[in-house]
């Protein structure tokens, strides 16, 4: 009996997958007693469960539909009330060709890079930016041009810069990747006066701009800034958010927004990858929101968290040593933390010991880097662990200063 040879049978895209740095940590986080400020998760203790749990009787009421195969671009019911709950903040009623239902925004960002992306063609990304993007888009064969934040988001003076050296290299950028509220993971967001650039540069080098916006409704201090969809008069803004962190991220339930000819190609390929977000999870969702809950939450969340964002940030200010530099963020699930002259792939290392768990900063770099830097998130833990975590954070540092 012969084996069987995979290495002549996966594809060279599958030979060159690498796992999520992040998903590769659950077995150190998993370790009895440890604290984890790693994953971006909600707080389970606030999950609406009682109401969500009452959502079942859109089973009882339209269950021949929900319990069959749906339309891809999603539950009507939900997409209504998803482009009314939106129109604030996307400047208008968007209409039904315009949106759909994704399995999560991570498959609305996958969805994307299928309809634009030949492989070794250019996305234009935030240095750092959420490595789930820098995932599903290396996934798709897309390479990046990078761009760097300082507090106002992406310093867009430098985009021009950047096209003429992906296109003195060769490379085709097809679009320009923004999480412009509470970025994942500077906390930073996207200034009016940088959106209305970005906008520009876009313009004027035919692309497409990716808001990917889950954090938006989580703003703790200050005002809103308009969303780049709501400015864009050339069709070019691809908006996504998503229910995973303003509900519940098992549900798996988040939208899209762009041009109908952009959403159609979409569609197709989901056709192809799906058929359609579970029905189940989408009309209990919409349930849910239509019985008011999601506008009654929200605030909850959003007190609930703030707190839990100055908890982080008062143990920070106990623990931490002084050259640490950080933001104390206006909304989101993040800090970032800069710690000078650390190697944070060994700090980790040192944290896992002393029983704490965060995200290191190259995780963050689609082209390498951000070595001293760490990720933690503050809506996880509880308040008590959020101290003992800052705690042994702190322990950490001392441990590899020596
Ligand atoms: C910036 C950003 N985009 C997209 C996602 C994916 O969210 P979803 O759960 O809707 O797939 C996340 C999740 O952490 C994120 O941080």
């Amino acid at each position: 009996m012969s084996q069987l040879d995979l290495s002549a049978l996966f594809s060279d895209r599958a030979k060159d997958m690498k796992p999520s740095p992040i998903r590769e940590l659950m077995p150190y986080i998993k370790q009895p007693g440890m604290i984890s400020f790693a994953g971006g998760n909600p707080d389970p203790k606030i999950f609406p469960i009682a109401e969500f749990a009452n959502s079942y009787v859109i089973l009882e009421n339209d269950g021949k539909t929900v319990l069959q195969y749906g339309a891809t671009d999603g539950y009507e019911p939900l997409k209504k009330f998803v482009a009314n709950w939106m129109a604030p903040r996307m400047g208008r009623v968007v209409e039904p060709d315009e949106l759909m239902i994704t399995s999560g925004s991570q498959q609305g960002m996958d969805l994307l890079c299928a309809a634009l992306i030949n492989p070794g063609d250019g996305i234009i990304v935030e240095d750092p930016t959420y490595p789930g993007a820098i995932h599903t888009m290396r996934n798709r064969g897309a390479k990046f041009v990078t761009v760097p934040c300082d507090d106002d988001g992406m310093k867009v003076d430098m985009l021009p810069d950047a096209m003429e050296r992906a296109r003195a290299s060769g490379i085709v950028v097809k679009f320009i990747y923004s999480i412009v509220n509470f970025q994942n993971p500077s906390g930073c967001s996207l200034s009016a006066e940088r959106r209305k650039k970005m906008l520009e540069v876009a313009e004027n080098y035919n692309l497409i701009v990716f808001e990917d916006d889950p954090y938006g409704h989580l703003r703790y201090d200050g005002i809103h800034e308009p969303t780049m969809f709501s400015m864009d008069r050339s069709g070019r803004v691809v908006y996504a958010c998503s229910f995973s962190k303003i509900l519940a991220p098992g549900a798996r339930v988040a939208w899209i927004t762009g041009r109908p000819d952009i959403i159609r190609k979409m569609i197709m390929v989901k056709q192809g990858a799906d058929m359609c977000t579970s029905l189940v999870a989408q009309s209990m969702v919409y349930q849910y929101c239509a019985d008011g809950h999601m506008d009654s939450f929200l605030p909850k969340i959003i007190d609930h968290y703030r707190k839990k964002r100055d908890n982080m940030a008062e143990a920070f200010a106990r623990y931490l040593p002084s050259d640490v530099q950080y933001t104390v963020p206006k909304g989101g699930f993040f800090f970032w933390v800069r710690i000078p002259g650390i190697n944070s792939r060994e700090l980790f290392n040192k944290s896992i010991e002393r029983g704490v768990a965060f995200v290191n900063g190259s995780a963050f770099y689609a082209n390498g880097g951000g070595l001293d830097y760490i990720r933690t998130c503050f809506t996880f833990a509880t308040t008590e662990e959020l101290d003992e975590g800052s705690r042994r954070l702190s322990l950490a540092i001392a441990d590899m200063k020596g």
